[in-house]
């Protein structure tokens, strides 16, 4: 675990919920003096950190190590421009869905050729907010050691983290890990419902759904099994789980559902791309 003051300083640009489940992990771990670029809303900050509402607002003399764009795919170009000006040969650390390095870039530098700024794309997810993230990063050959070990510093104090050989590897980390808690969320939910329908009362239904899903995700997290080998531990044949598997496993079921609907969010990532 990455100790206090350690973390590089970053102007983090949108604090929505992306942005601030991973600056909150951040403070805990002692982040150099950080910028908020946040336009609508009011961030409580602790000192030094500050909030910016324009990249006009933000004080001169400060250069941050990382710039990380979290704001949403389609509002990055209004505020590149401008952050181009300012920063032209900044760290880029873009979380953002869907958008190339090719195309930020363009919109990086199309105020003059003068501006070189280095790219990374992440994709993490909302568990940073508790240390419990994974995030897959991808850099272009041109990063330098420094660039890339201040980017897996910062998501590796918010959780785990992997690199990925090629930039269009990041769409199908999207769509496994970025998009992936609302996945384990839907289940929690569906058999909070299917509790309440076997008569359970519905704060009942809802500890049971909830404490087990965080309960296999904790299990899984602990062991070095392989997630199906957990799975036929608690399978006795003919037993009720084998009864709840055979519905979920069924060759139209799960089995079918969980590759098209990570097929679904690759070929959305794609579509944000072009
Ligand atoms: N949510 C996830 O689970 C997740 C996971 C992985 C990656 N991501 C990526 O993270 C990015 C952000 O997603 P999100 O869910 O956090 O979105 P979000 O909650 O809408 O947060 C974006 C924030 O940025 C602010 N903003 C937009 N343009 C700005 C500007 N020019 N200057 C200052 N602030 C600005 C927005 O303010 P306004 O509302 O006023 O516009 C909003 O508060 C996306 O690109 C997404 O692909 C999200």
């Amino acid at each position: 675990m990455t100790s206090r003051s350690q973390l590089p300083s970053v102007l983090l640009v949108g604090c929505g919920k992306m942005g601030s489940a991973m600056f909150e992990g951040w403070l805990k771990h002692g982040l150099k003096p950080s910028v908020v670029l946040e336009r609508h809303q009011s961030i409580t900050l602790p000192a030094p950190h500050k909030q910016a509402e324009t990249v006009a607002d933000i004080a001169p003399d400060f250069t941050p190590d990382v710039i990380i764009l979290a704001v949403k795919p389609q509002m990055a170009d209004d505020v590149l421009p401008e952050l181009a000006q300012r920063f032209p040969s900044a760290t880029l650390l873009s979380v953002m869905a869907g958008r190339t390095i090719d195309s930020l870039a363009r919109h990086y530098q199309q105020t003059s050729s003068k501006v070189t700024p280095t790219i990374i794309r992440a994709m993490p997810n909302t568990p940073c907010a508790i240390g419990a993230g994974v995030t897959g990063l991808y850099a272009p050959p041109q990063a330098t050691d420094t660039q890339k070990n201040e980017c897996d510093s910062l998501l590796r104090s918010v959780g785990e983290t992997v690199w990925v050989e090629s930039e269009e590897l990041i769409n199908a980390v999207t769509a496994v890990s970025g998009s992936g808690p609302a996945y384990a969320f839907l289940l929690a939910e569906l058999m909070e419902k299917a509790g309440i329908a076997e008569g359970l009362a519905p704060e009942t239904a809802r500890k049971l759904a909830r404490r087990t899903v965080y309960g296999a995700g904790a299990l899984l997290n602990d062991s070095d099994l392989e997630s199906a080998e957990l799975r036929t531990r608690v399978t006795s044949p003919g037993g009720t789980t084998a009864a709840a598997l055979n519905v979920l496993m069924a060759p139209d079921a799960w089995p079918t559902a969980v590759p098209k609907a990570i097929a679904a969010a690759v070929k959305r990532a794609e579509e944000l791309s072009t």
